[in-house]
């Protein structure tokens, strides 16, 4: 079973390894909503409780099926966001994210309000046990919107606030608003910035850091994809052809790693994220109930200091090519 630890200082005790739902919406290729169900159920008799989805995840799709898997599973911990619109008759900021593309955001707490209304009755359970906002809405205080956040705690809708993508200083307004329980960021062996940047304040004030990506979107698994061309990491320039070349070259030592450890490519980088302190809970994602096993088996890798001062020396901070999203 997977090791529990609480998530943000005296929060609810969660499994340290997580569930990413996103994968299950054919961003990554094509996927099969009953084994996506199986998939789901898999990780929660694993003991991975957090499972993580988003109403952007297609477009309301996966909350619904979030909600189908974890019907009557009173161990599952559901997290969900909000903030990104898709509909072109609501308001929003635009958000240039760096990829070729930007997200329209909607912070504002009229929109907050309808959001966890919308959220509750697509995963069809009483309230959401972590609620975030996807991304800062430019144009919206952050007080205004964890303030609104804040009525769904009061009014019972929701259990615990989270925030994704946000800066330090950005969490440390919020937090003055509302306790924060954990904040979601990239992190994984190819994406460490947040090591400076925001770990440090989120130590500080408590709060977790839930890992998004924590496999580099498949990237550190060691089976570089060939992608579709309906596959969304295309917009991702680490996957852009010459960048791709570079960083498989760049990773192969680290690759090579976790055949001399004995472990697989992707436990090995999960069994780093989990070292890295029990504030840290990685929500990997994976459309196979055998990969969840398979990931599941990283809570249990022990690595000595010698080893994770290879990885490090490996996969230093800074060494993958391509800009990183937003
Ligand atoms: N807050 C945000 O802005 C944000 C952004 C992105 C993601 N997220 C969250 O983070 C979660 C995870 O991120 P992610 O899906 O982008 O990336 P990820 O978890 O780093 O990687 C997922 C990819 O790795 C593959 N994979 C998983 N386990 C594997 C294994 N053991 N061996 C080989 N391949 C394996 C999966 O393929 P198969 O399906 O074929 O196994 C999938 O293509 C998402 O589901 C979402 O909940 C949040």
């Amino acid at each position: 079973m997977i090791e529990k630890s609480s998530l943000g200082s005296g929060g609810p005790q969660v499994g340290r390894l997580g569930y990413g739902a996103m994968v299950l919406e054919g961003y990554y290729g094509a996927s099969d909503d009953d084994e996506a169900v199986a998939t789901i159920h898999r990780a929660l008799d694993k003991g991975i409780t957090l499972i993580d989805s988003a109403d952007a995840y297609g477009n309301g799709h996966n909350e619904e099926l979030v909600g189908r898997a974890v019907k009557g599973r009173s161990d599952a911990f559901v997290a969900t966001k909000f903030g990104i619109v898709f509909d072109p008759s609501e308001m929003g900021s635009d958000v240039p994210t760096g990829w070729g593309f930007s997200l329209k955001i909607n912070g504002r707490p009229e929109y907050v309000r309808r959001s966890i209304d919308a959220s509750l009755k697509r995963l069809g359970v009483d309230a959401v046990d972590l609620w975030y906002l996807h991304y800062p809405d430019p144009n919206v205080p952050i007080e205004e919107t964890v303030g609104a956040m804040a009525d769904a705690v009061a009014s019972g809708k929701v259990r615990h606030i989270g925030l994704s993508n946000m800066t330090a200083e950005q969490v440390r307004r919020a937090h003055k608003v509302h306790s924060i329980a954990a904040v979601q960021y990239e992190y994984s062996l190819w994406r460490r910035e947040v090591e400076s940047s925001l770990l440090p304040t989120l130590r500080e004030l408590g709060i977790a850091l839930v890992a998004w990506s924590p496999l580099g979107a498949g990237f550190l698994t060691g089976t570089a994809p060939s992608l579709g061309p309906t596959d969304f990491r295309q917009y991702n320039p680490r996957f852009s052809a010459s960048n791709l070349a570079t960083n498989t070259s760049r990773f192969a030592g680290l690759i090579k790693l976790s055949d001399e450890f004995g472990i697989t490519p992707a436990q090995l980088a999960l069994a780093w994220l989990l070292n890295q302190g029990n504030d840290i809970f990685p929500i990997p994602g994976t459309r196979r109930a055998s990969r969840v096993d398979e990931n599941a088996g990283a809570s249990e890798v022990r690595l000595s200091v010698e080893q994770l001062m290879l990885i490090d020396q490996a996969a230093p901070p800074g060494v993958a090519e391509g800009s990183p999203l937003v």
